[in-house]
């Protein structure tokens, strides 16, 4: 699309709109591949297709994400250089479904060939990681039934012959509030609703479950079903994952009594004690069962929850709680459980999925992340995926600078401009600098005293009219934002309401010290990097630098922003590649189209930004035999008897009206302009008929074009066929 004579907002949704309807999901502009989501499966994921796409250049091939991928995994071959493929877009846009055809694609080509060697083949291995990762992260939302809650960066590793050496994967903010809240029409993560299904026969057994999915608060305050899903036949996919990844019988059933223990802990229940201001257990069923399935002593558990111990100056006393905070501190507890399966789960894939036997060269990485999104309320988990996005541009702008340098040089063009990149630059700089959005918030986690008004205070006195990038609350739709941060893609107004809570993610230490010296094996796993209480003091005894204090609990920012450094410095290493996923409709309609819904989109995921990038430059690029073929008929007979390309080029463009000379630029192999439409539609009118009719039959997707006319107001009307049906175009000029 970076190649339309007429670039502008209207001309790109107009041409992705109008391939989408001729079943052409695919389309590139400039760096990007943008696909929009077809909510139906069109055969162009098939085996056949495979063959079209392998050993192919993306010119040679109609556009597809396997074009994309194929370039990428040649590119890495012949460059040996890494290689990453950004997929973004917001909720159900189909991120994930084109990170796992990525997949599929290099799990085809790639085949490691060893598959006497081993039962199961790595490509196998690879492709089961998504039902665990999916049964365990994803879940439905009002806008995907199968929606990823948590961002995910994945590698796969190639010999230096191109075959398959293994994968692994980084995950990113699984959404916690999920697993002990739902809205009325979303639904918690999908394992919990498959535990409850026949297909493992002894699972509820086991792991102390009903029937009833309505017996369990927790996971069951919206939907319990999803049309679109068969809970039983997820059952059996997640759990045969399991084998085929190679997960021992009794870590998969851990994993499953785990998971049963979260879900059961919303009915452990508190009531009040006598006149005080503290609550004691209310039943003891519940407990013991959870207890049990945690491999922990009941009575300990609820005596943990009621009565936990704190540390006062050097004595440990108890602490009574109230009804609130006991029932607060048990979803706590459950949800930082789920959170650490989950961490585990991806850890345990990762040891698995490396054949060590084959030596890893290069990668191909896709990351599956949210895109930028403005809701009608923006908090903490927003603030944080709109960062990456900033970030992500950033990264973009960047590249895009990068790949017009070399060209510019290569084409022996002189050439001064600023790294767009360092159009993002303001506002990144003031998350990260000192005193920057994310150091108050880190300050204000660690400060007992602190509260959302003061890290409100806080960032108001620091940024407010002294950083341009923050500006005042402006939503419309949430009355109580706090402060706006002027993105590249908009400006978002954010509510601080629970973050410095959000950040610090306290769990109580008393229990978690009883799950430390329980009998689950996996449970104690899960928490050995957390201080507890009964373990010994940091080794002081070793002398020299004493750990800072309150080290062991890190805060959500912290080991988020860490993350977000390597993931930004590993992408820096290789050669990016960006989808850009839209939902066309709020239907899940085949073929519909709301155009201020993907305007808005290409606005957000800087599709449009780099069409304005490009303008800032000489976006239309002709080699010289095609310019000459296209346009001689312009520079006279002079022109048609020039030898030399180049000087033909410029006798074309001095001889056409209009054409001053800073508006192009003749380099060794092509002309770059910085815009065609200089050849204006009288200049054409001398141009002969069918190179002008091929033109429109390409540009409005048309088999046959009958006729174009000027009208009265000098509008050019462009009269074709369509199937069966004639089209008329209006095209003004
Ligand atoms: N290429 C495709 N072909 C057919 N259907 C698709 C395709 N891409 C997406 N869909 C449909 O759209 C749904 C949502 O896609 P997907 O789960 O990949 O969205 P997502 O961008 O990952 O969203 P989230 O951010 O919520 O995880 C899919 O379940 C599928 O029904
Ligand atoms: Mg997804």
């Amino acid at each position: 699309m970076a190649n339309l004579t007429y670039l502008n907002d209207a001309s790109v949704f107009w041409n992705l709109k109008t391939r989408y309807q001729a079943k052409l999901i695919y389309t590139y502009s400039g760096l990007f591949c943008v696909v929009v989501n077809p909510y139906k499966r069109f055969p162009i994921y098939t085996q056949t297709v495979v063959k079209i796409y392998l050993g192919k250049r993306r010119n040679e091939v109609p556009p597809h994400l396997w074009a994309i991928t194929e370039t990428a995994y040649r590119n890495m071959l012949m460059n040996t250089k890494d290689q990453s493929m950004l997929i973004t877009g917001e909720s159900g846009a189909g991120k994930t479904e084109n990170t796992k055809k990525v997949i599929s694609y290099l799990a085809m080509v790639a085949t490691s060939g060893k598959k006497s060697v081993k039962k199961v083949s790595l490509e196998d291995q690879i492709v089961a990681t998504n039902p665990i990762l999916e049964s365990y992260g994803n879940a439905k939302t009002s806008r995907n039934d199968n929606s990823s809650r948590f961002g995910k960066f994945i590698r796969i590793h190639f010999t230096a012959a191109g075959k398959l050496a293994g994968c692994d994967i980084e995950s990113y903010l699984l959404e916690k509030s999920r697993i002990t809240q739902q809205q009325e029409v979303e639904r918690s993560y999908h394992i919990f609703y498959q535990l409850l299904q026949p297909y493992v026969p002894d699972l509820k057994s086991k792991c102390h479950l009903s029937d009833d999915i309505y017996d369990y608060s927790y996971v069951s305050q919206g939907k319990t079903t999803v049309a679109s899903i068969d809970d039983n036949e997820e059952l059996e996919y997640t759990d045969s994952a399991f084998d085929i990844i190679g997960f021992s019988e009794q870590e998969k059933w851990d994993c499953y009594k785990l998971t049963a223990a979260v879900m059961s802990k919303g009915e452990i229940k508190f009531k009040q004690k006598g006149r005080d201001e503290q609550c004691e257990p209310d039943g003891f069923d519940v407990a013991a069962k959870v207890a049990d399935l945690m491999g922990v002593d009941p009575e300990a558990l609820l005596k943990a929850f009621v009565k936990p111990k704190i540390k006062v100056g050097t004595e440990w006393v108890t602490k009574g709680q109230n009804i609130e905070q006991a029932t607060n501190a048990v979803g706590g507890i459950a949800r930082a459980i789920f959170d650490r399966i989950f961490k585990w789960l991806i850890i345990k894939c990762n040891d698995t999925l490396i054949d060590p036997t084959m030596k890893k060269s290069n990668f191909v990485a896709v990351l599956d992340i949210a895109g930028f999104e403005i809701f009608e309320y923006n908090g903490f988990e927003q603030i944080s995926i709109n960062f990456v996005n900033e970030k992500l541009q950033q990264f973009f702008n960047h590249h895009m600078f990068v790949v017009e340098q070399e060209e510019y040089i290569s084409e022996g063009i002189e050439w001064t401009m600023v790294d767009f990149g360092m159009d993002l630059a303001a506002c990144i700089t003031m998350f990260e600098k000192p005193m920057g959005i994310w150091a108050i918030l880190e300050e204000e986690s660690l400060f007992p005293k602190a509260t959302d008004k003061t890290f409100e205070e806080k960032l108001k006195a620091q940024h407010l009219g002294k950083s341009p990038p923050f500006a005042k609350p402006q939503s419309k739709t949430d009355k109580n934002a706090h402060f706006a941060i002027i993105h590249y893609a908009g400006v978002v107004s954010y509510n601080v309401t629970g973050w410095l809570e959000k950040n610090k993610d306290p769990v109580n230490d008393t229990v978690v010290d009883l799950l430390k010296r329980g009998s689950n094996e996996l449970l104690v796993l899960l928490w050995a990097d957390h201080p507890g209480q009964s373990a010994p003091p940091p080794d002081d005894a070793k002398g020299g630098k004493k750990k800072k204090k309150g080290g062991g609990q890190k805060t959500v920012s912290s080991v988020y922003l860490v993350q977000l450094q390597s993931l930004m410095a590993t992408l820096h290493s290789t050669e990016p590649h960006f989808i850009r996923c839209i939902v066309p409709n709020t239907h899940k309609q085949p073929g519909g189209v709301e155009p201020p819904l993907i305007m808005h989109q290409l606005t957000c995921n800087g599709v449009l930004e780099g069409i304005r990038i490009c303008m800032r430059g000489f976006p239309n690029r002709i080699l010289y035999p095609d310019f000459k073929q296209r346009y001689a008929i312009l520079g006279g007979a002079k022109a048609a008897q020039e030898k030399d390309l180049k000087k033909c080029a410029q006798i074309i463009l001095e001889s056409t009206e209009g054409f001053s000379p800073e508006k192009y630029k003749t380099g060794h192999t092509k002309v770059i302009l910085v815009s065609l439409h200089m050849f204006s539609f009288s200049t054409y009118e001398a141009v002969q008929l069918e190179t002008f009719e091929e033109m429109f039959r390409l540009y409005f997707c048309l088999p046959s074009v009958d006729k174009i006319e000027t009208s009265d107001e000098g509008n050019l009307i462009v009269h074709g066929k369509k199937m069966n049906s004639f089209v008329h175009v209006k095209f003004t000029h």
